[in-house]
């Protein structure tokens, strides 16, 4: 196998998502997303997950312009802040959002949130579908019984739900929440949001021995594995070249349930849903 052999997953819209992308959350608006985005670009990297929250949309538009390759070859995520939830009202955001990141169309909308008016969000996230203004549309964050109240509702089942997964809390339970609905797991701190503990695990040192890999691309392999789509952050160059590399070696099943033996439910962001709509829904991004 090759970089070239990286995977993509068939969503339950047909779509198909590069398994493996950049994510640029806290990564500044300006040359620092700019330069990222362009470098995941050019070795071969063709999914970016950004959002109105990380307010670098424009680098990222900025990137893909500038990289000069056919816009229909990168898959861009982005994702709407509860602020913007409301029928009529997330149609003009979603407008706001193709002139920020100068495209004609976003390859993955998703609520950021599960509070608001999440319920109209999502009736004119259907209706940009139909207009070709999105391709795929999802969520993120809903783990609580508003994720079955909006599948319910949903005309257009939810792609992907992007939630906190990694070796330390895999997931499980959620997972068969949403098998029903075809949805997908996209993981948010994949790598424990660079968690020295996480990353320092024996079991990950061994196998990358094993492999000739390092640690952090132990940990990679077993997401493409269990078939979770995954956006490690980073600016820096060469880990963003050893994270991309992975797709030339693959973890035996019993490596794999080595690895879903280390779940102990510890979530690195643990936020009662009631904190969160207070401090999260008292915050909108400045433009
Ligand atoms: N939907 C949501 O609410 C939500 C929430 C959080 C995140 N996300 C998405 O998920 C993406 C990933 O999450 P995250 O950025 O918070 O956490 P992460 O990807 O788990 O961890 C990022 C950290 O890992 C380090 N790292 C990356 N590659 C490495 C390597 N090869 N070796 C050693 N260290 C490495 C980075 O440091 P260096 O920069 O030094 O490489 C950075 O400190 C975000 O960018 C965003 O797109 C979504």
């Amino acid at each position: 196998m090759s970089r070239n052999e990286q995977t993509f997953i068939t969503l339950n819209d047909n779509t198909q998502i590069p398994q493996f992308g950049l994510g640029v959350y806290q990564v500044p608006e300006g040359p620092d997303t700019v330069n990222a985005v362009a470098e995941a670009l050019k070795m071969g990297i063709r999914h970016i997950d950004t959002a109105h929250a990380y307010q670098n949309e424009r680098s990222v538009g900025k990137a893909v312009k500038e990289s000069g390759i056919e816009r229909e070859e990168i898959w861009i995520t982005t994702k709407l802040w509860p602020h913007e939830y409301g029928e009529g009202k997330t149609m003009k955001a979603i407008d706001q959002m193709l002139e920020r990141l100068d495209t004609e169309y976003i390859d993955l909308l998703l609520l950021h949130q599960q509070f608001g008016d999440y319920l109209g969000a999502w009736k004119d996230m259907e209706k940009a579908v139909e207009l070709g203004k999105v391709r795929s549309i999802g969520i993120s964050n809903f783990e609580s019984n508003r994720l079955e109240e909006l599948c319910e509702a949903a005309t257009i089942k939810p792609s992907v739900l992007q939630v906190e997964c990694h070796p330390y809390f895999q997931q499980g339970a959620l997972k068969k929440r949403i098998e029903k609905y075809g949805t997908v797991i996209e993981s948010w701190y994949p790598l424990g949001h660079g968690d020295k503990n996480l990353i320092q695990e024996p079991l990950f040192t061994q196998l990358g021995k094993k492999y000739n890999k390092s640690n952090v691309q132990i940990i990679l392999r077993w997401h493409i594995q269990e078939g979770i789509i995954v956006f490690p952050r980073t600016t820096n160059p060469s880990h963003m070249k050893d994270n991309f590399d992975i797709f030339d070696f693959a973890l035996t099943e019993e490596e794999m349930n080595q690895i879903r033996g280390l779940d102990n439910g510890k979530r690195f962001y643990n936020v009662s849903l009631e904190d969160q709509e207070k401090t999260l829904g008292a915050w909108h991004p400045a433009n």
